[in-house]
């Protein structure tokens, strides 16, 4: 259904300046006249701006900030990321789509992506969910099979972080800092998370999802995060173009990624100590579900865990958490 309305939206893009007959875009798509009358219907409710009516002809009247796979794939310069795309209105969560797909589909492309415009069931970092509105936000998984064993895997999910730190930084001049592990910040507010999934045999990766969420052009944010989220759009003051940071990113993650293929794990380890003000020298209280850590963070060990001295001077190594204070 949603490859079909894409069809649909195609077919008004490429004729943007002119009415074209409901008759023919039936005829087009091959379907009925009262189908096209109900997709038009659904486009307008995803709210893209649609003049006319069955009869009279149907005109597009403003190109949609929609992550649509026809405006993204000519576009992109990458050779594996979102070379192939799957797009929806609304999905549950594009993480468990892809989850479905590892597990039914037969052969799934390295690279894939899964871009929504909503989820109805997003979902965060430990068990938390993601807020997910309609069209404000980029909400997406790539589905990778990372030649790396299970103790590697975090790195992935640091690399993403610094791939959309630098596409924010270069689109919309923001600072953003990377609070550890994966969290992207705008002075201390939130505006991108990172949920990665693995399936792995004891020495090695099988699938890996990773599941990202931008708050690009959000207005407000429900009264549970309204403190700690914001919205490329508050931070900047402007709209942000969602489908510009989507291509920026794609191109950096698959950078950072082949590196990682010909040289390992160092290029990731130093570009995340760069681009995080959470690599060294920080007053921080994590939670890593069992324990709390305090103390001041001393840079990343060589597979990714942050490096904590505690009072006395002896260094704890944290592979998973929650930095839940920090000064
Ligand atoms: C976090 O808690 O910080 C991680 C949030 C990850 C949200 C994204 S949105 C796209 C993908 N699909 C999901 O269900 N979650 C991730």
């Amino acid at each position: 259904m949603d490859r079909k309305l894409d069809e649909l939206l195609y077919a008004l893009m490429q004729n943007m300046t002119i009415t074209v007959s409901g008759e023919k875009l039936a005829k087009d798509l091959g379907v009925s006249h009262s189908t096209v009358v109900r997709w038009v219907d659904k486009l307008r409710r995803a709210g893209i701006e649609i003049r006319g009516e069955l009869f009279t002809g149907y005109r597009l009247i403003r190109l949609p900030d929609i992550l649509l796979p026809p405006l993204i794939r000519p576009r992109l310069h990458t050779r594996l990321i979102g070379r192939n795309l799957y797009h929806f209105y609304d999905i549950d969560s594009t993480n468990l789509f892809a989850a479905r797909l590892f597990a039914h589909a037969r052969k799934v492309p390295e690279g894939t992506v899964i871009i929504a415009e909503s989820q109805t069931a997003g979902r965060g970092r430990l068990g938390r969910s993601w807020h997910s509105e309609r069209d404000a936000g980029i909400y997406f998984s790539m589905m990778l099979f990372p030649k790396a064993p299970p103790s590697l895997a975090p790195l992935f999910t640091l690399a993403t972080a610094v791939a959309m730190h630098n596409a924010v930084e270069r689109y919309t001049g923001l600072d953003v800092d990377i609070k550890w592990p994966n969290d992207l910040l705008i002075g201390k507010r939130k505006f991108c998370g990172i949920l990665s999934e693995i399936q792995a045999e004891v020495d090695l990766v099988k699938t890996m999802i990773i599941g990202v969420g931008v708050n690009a052009n959000h207005e407000r944010f429900p009264e549970e995060i309204a403190d700690r989220a914001t919205s490329l759009r508050i931070a900047s003051g402007r709209i942000q173009s969602r489908i510009e940071i989507l291509l920026e990113f794609f191109e950096e993650f698959e950078n950072i990624y082949l590196d990682f293929e010909r040289k390992g794990p160092t290029g990731i380890i130093e570009q995340w100590t760069r681009s995080s003000s959470f690599s060294t020298g920080r007053k921080i209280e994590i939670h890593d579900g069992v324990r709390r850590i305090v103390g001041v963070t001393r840079g990343l060990n060589p597979l990714g865990a942050l490096r904590i001295e505690q009072q006395g001077g002896q260094i704890q190594e944290v592979y998973s958490g929650d930095v839940v204070a920090w000064k």
